[in-house]
């Protein structure tokens, strides 16, 4: 193949959802760490759609076409990502509603057979089932190929807005590890020599 016909390897388009209500966010530091994590191996786009900044005027629309300008866009870049990160804190057993509500006004076929990485924090461990009842079960839905290793992370893993303990650490850096390959078209960053 001519050199001018060589595809030049892209970064990687990853926008990360993170569904927390409030600032600052425990997810979002738990979304930053993913985003740290998978730029070790890969060269990323990242672009994060933060609810805290957008669940007002997002509630108020109950259709895509009600939709401010900028929020369309968030849904835009949604859809076009090559990764999404989905990440929520729970609510009442669950994901928040706002989030779930995002994700009512994505395409109906947007996410079909689009990687998602799936996260959320709680309060204590005993939610951390979340993501496979209820976080799977949605992206499901939506024909996505929801990563088998998801992470969830408790109050107790952080040290206030930063992560804290060494399991949460092992536990990112394995979602980013086994995420890493399904994505052999994309720029990855330079071997690391050691001395
Ligand atoms: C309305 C509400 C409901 C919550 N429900 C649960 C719950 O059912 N289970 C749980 O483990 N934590 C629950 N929590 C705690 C949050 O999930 C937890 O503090 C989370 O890490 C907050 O994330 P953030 O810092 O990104 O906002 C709830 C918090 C709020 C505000």
């Amino acid at each position: 193949m001519p050199n001018s016909e060589k595809s030049v390897a892209k970064p990687l388009k990853v926008v990360a959802v993170n569904g927390s209500a409030y600032q600052p966010s425990r997810t979002r530091v738990l979304v930053e760490a993913l985003l740290a994590e998978l730029s070790q191996s890969l060269v990323l786009e990242t672009h994060v759609v933060d609810l805290a900044e957008i669940a007002r005027p997002l509630g108020a629309a109950l259709s895509r076409d009600e939709l401010p300008a900028e929020i369309e866009a968030q849904i835009v870049a949604i859809e076009a990502a090559d990764l999404i990160i989905a990440a929520a804190p729970v609510y009442r057993g669950s994901f928040p509603g706002h989030f779930k509500h995002l994700f009512d006004l994505v395409g109906m076929d947007a996410l079909i057979d689009k990687p998602v990485l799936l996260a959320a924090t709680g309060g204590s461990d005993r939610h951390a089932l979340v993501l496979e009842h209820q976080f799977r079960p949605l992206f499901g839905f939506l024909q996505a190929l929801s990563l088998p290793i998801g992470v969830y992370a408790s109050t107790a893993d952080f040290n206030g807005y930063e992560v804290g303990s060494p399991a949460l650490r092992e536990r990112i850096r394995l979602a980013a590890e086994r995420a890493a390959p399904l994505f052999a078209d994309a720029a990855r960053q330079p071997l690391r020599r050691v001395a």
